[in-house]
């Protein structure tokens, strides 16, 4: 397993000698990083958390997900932002195992919670009528709004459908270990309740029971992940030429400076569409701060080439890509030989289809490169558990350091508040009061 860095594609933007001498910068925001004395040095929990993690919680997790397998056909999961998208990203990137093991993986993983769309709720609702139910509510806080409202309707529908007894074993709530209204509530109800660190932020905590009890109720295999985050964990331990962790981070800082203020993920994957939103929940929330950052964007290829590829070819020059390219991206399928060749394909004929995707890749990004678009090829072996586990430590230990190189705080948010305040104030909080009529008259004009 391997997250490989390539810089070819970055000839004619980037000189050699400019990531030499980046050395020295690259080298004191490692030490900042791992002497902890840097901002946001309480929110660390995550660099060494592939070794030490809580193995009781660990295999609790295991025995939950397996109880669920066994008693449900659906587990709800409710949660926002770092509460949600890891989990959701994992299922969906290792999905292509799930195709080919249909019968074993009946288990569908619906999230809500994540949105304040009624449609999209009476959608899950329909969808849950006459199954299994089981229910992993997330939230650090415990008192974030979109989630607490799935919450409260899940809640409910449990308890009509199974009674107060019988709801309590199918309701998990990963929540913060002493405080917030969900560590209270499951307290009174004793519900089976899994831990997340103060020390670890809510895009930081994929490898804790945030994404590993959805990830292993869908059938996936968490020690795998875990071996995978802890072989990355070693390999990025330090700086040097083999840290293509941090030549990740340094390329970007690099282009940046350059101007280019737009960073699009890109992948030939469907199966890394959640991925994107994962990367961009991490990296915007992250570095978008004091008015700097780079905007993270993401497309899936070839199906984009069809509506971004345009602009990426040849509209404002501001960007750069990320593309992510797998070795081996499960099981191939080869394209057939037609007698009357009616559609003039058959010089594809024979060819895996993994290699015409491969050419449209090679060909894209020399289009792009050639269209004023550097390009970073970050290479992944497979799309499997352990792959997961190293890109997902890959991706943040890069963000970390990349946010120091960015001179930001990496591990707060303090932006996102904003909306949350107007939103209280306009639904008529209590507390909220004075902000209300500051905006009512606002939208009154
Ligand atoms: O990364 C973060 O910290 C945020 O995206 C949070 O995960 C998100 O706001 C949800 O917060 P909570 O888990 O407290 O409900």
């Amino acid at each position: 397993m391997a997250v490989k860095f390539q810089g070819k594609y970055l000839d004619g933007f980037v000189k050699p000698e400019e990531f030499n001498n980046m050395n020295r910068e690259i080298e004191l925001c490692h030490n900042i990083l791992h002497q902890k004395n840097g901002a946001g040095n309480d929110f660390l929990g995550w660099l060494n958390l592939p070794f030490q993690y809580d193995k009781t919680e660990f295999e609790q997790i295991k025995k939950s997900a397996e109880k669920i397998r066994n008693d449900s056909d659906v587990l709800i999961v409710i949660g926002i932002g770092g509460s949600y998208l890891g989990a959701r990203a994992a299922i969906e990137f290792l999905g292509s195992q799930q195709y080919n093991n249909l019968d074993k993986n009946k288990l569908k993983v619906y999230f809500v919670g994540n949105t304040i769309s009624p449609s999209y709720l009476n959608n899950i609702l329909a969808l849950c009528e006459g199954k299994e139910l089981s229910v992993n509510v997330i939230s650090k806080s415990g008192t974030t709004t979109e989630p607490a409202i799935a919450f409260r309707v899940f809640k409910e529908l449990m308890e009509e459908k199974y009674g107060k007894e019988g709801a309590r074993e199918r309701i998990y709530v990963t929540t913060d270990k002493a405080r917030g209204t969900l560590k209270e509530l499951s307290n009174k109800e004793g519900y089976q309740t899994f831990v997340i660190e103060d020390d670890v932020g809510g895009r930081y905590s994929v490898l804790t029971a945030v994404g590993l009890l959805p990830i292993a109720a869908a059938g996936f295999d968490i020690d795998k992940i875990m071996l995978g985050a802890q072989k990355a964990c070693k390999d990025f331990e330090t700086p040097g030429e083999h840290n293509d962790c941090y030549k990740y981070a340094t390329a970007r800082n690099i282009l940046y400076r350059k101007g280019k203020s737009i960073e699009i993920m890109a992948s030939y994957e469907p199966n890394w569409q959640m991925m994107n939103e994962w990367y961009k929940q991490l990296y915007g929330e992250s570095e978008g701060k004091d008015q700097k950052g780079i905007f993270p964007a993401s497309v899936i290829f070839s199906t984009d080439l069809h509506s971004m590829g345009q602009f990426i070819q040849d509209g404002s020059r501001n960007m750069f890509e990320t593309v992510i390219s797998f070795k081996q991206a499960g099981e191939d399928y080869f394209v057939k030989k037609d007698k009357d060749n009616f559609d003039g394909l058959n010089f594809l004929a024979d060819q895996p289809m993994s290699e015409i995707n491969k050419k449209a890749m090679q060909g894209t990004i020399l289009a792009h490169v050639a269209g004023g678009v550097p390009n970073i090829v970050l290479e992944v072996d497979a799309m499997d558990e352990e792959n997961l586990g190293y890109i997902v430590y890959f991706f943040e230990k890069a963000c970390a350091i990349s946010g120091y190189m960015l001179g930001v705080n990496p591990f707060n948010q303090p932006g996102v508040e904003d909306y949350k305040v107007n939103m209280f104030a306009l639904l008529g909080k209590p507390g909220y009061e004075e902000q209300r009529e500051k905006l009512l008259e606002q939208l009154s004009k």
